[in-house]
């Protein structure tokens, strides 16, 4: 019987946390297993409704994901958050909170983000009109040592959502695929 455990992304807005998690989850569950996704938008709109994005409430909003993926990897889910969880201490402070927790950090340079720029959110923030946001007007701490890196600027999202399977198919966190 396999354990439940959390897989944290973290990375800019952008970056392509929530299309990567929401691909993993899918190849978990194909592959039997529970999982739940608390994508950071989402979040925001029930567990974390009305805060904001100063370093308190993000780092509030941080903590309340990681409290739900301990309870729900606890008892044999996977949890996956996608939230950019952009400080060091938080994302340190949920890992020595929940037993099996594995981070992903999702890398792409602030240039290809603006080129990107999905929710038009950077022209905004490089224009000086979005107080505190990542990585323009608000800092992002990249993870020194995650268990997986992907970047989403030099591969492909097929590529980089077999670094994540494959990484945990080899560390024993789920069954081998037979049929790759
Ligand atoms: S976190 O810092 O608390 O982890 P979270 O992942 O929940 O952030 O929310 C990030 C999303 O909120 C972004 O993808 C973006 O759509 C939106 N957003 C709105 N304002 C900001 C901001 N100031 N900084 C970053 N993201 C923002």
């Amino acid at each position: 019987m396999y354990k439940g455990f959390t897989l944290w992304f973290t990375g800019l807005s952008g970056a392509g946390k929530s299309t990567l998690s929401a691909q993993v989850a899918e190849a978990l569950r194909k592959r039997g297993r529970n999982v739940e996704l608390l994508d950071g938008d989402e979040v925001r709109t029930n567990l974390s409704k009305g805060l904001g994005f100063g370093k308190e409430d993000r780092d509030i909003n941080v903590k309340r994901i990681g409290y739900v993926c301990k309870l729900l990897s606890r008892n044999g889910t996977i949890a996956i958050s996608a939230a950019i969880s952009p400080y060091k201490e938080i994302r340190d402070y949920n890992r020595a909170q929940i037993e099996s927790y594995i981070e992903v950090y999702v890398e792409c340079s602030i240039d290809e983000l603006s080129r990107r720029d999905v929710k038009g959110l950077y022209k905004k923030a490089l224009a000086g009109e979005i107080e505190h946001f990542t990585g323009v007007s608000d800092p992002y701490e990249p993870p020194e040592n995650p268990e997986i890196k992907v970047n989403s600027e030099k591969q492909t999202e097929a590529e980089s959502l077999k670094i994540i399977m494959t990484y945990l198919e080899e560390k024993g966190w789920i069954a081998k695929d037979n049929d790759a």
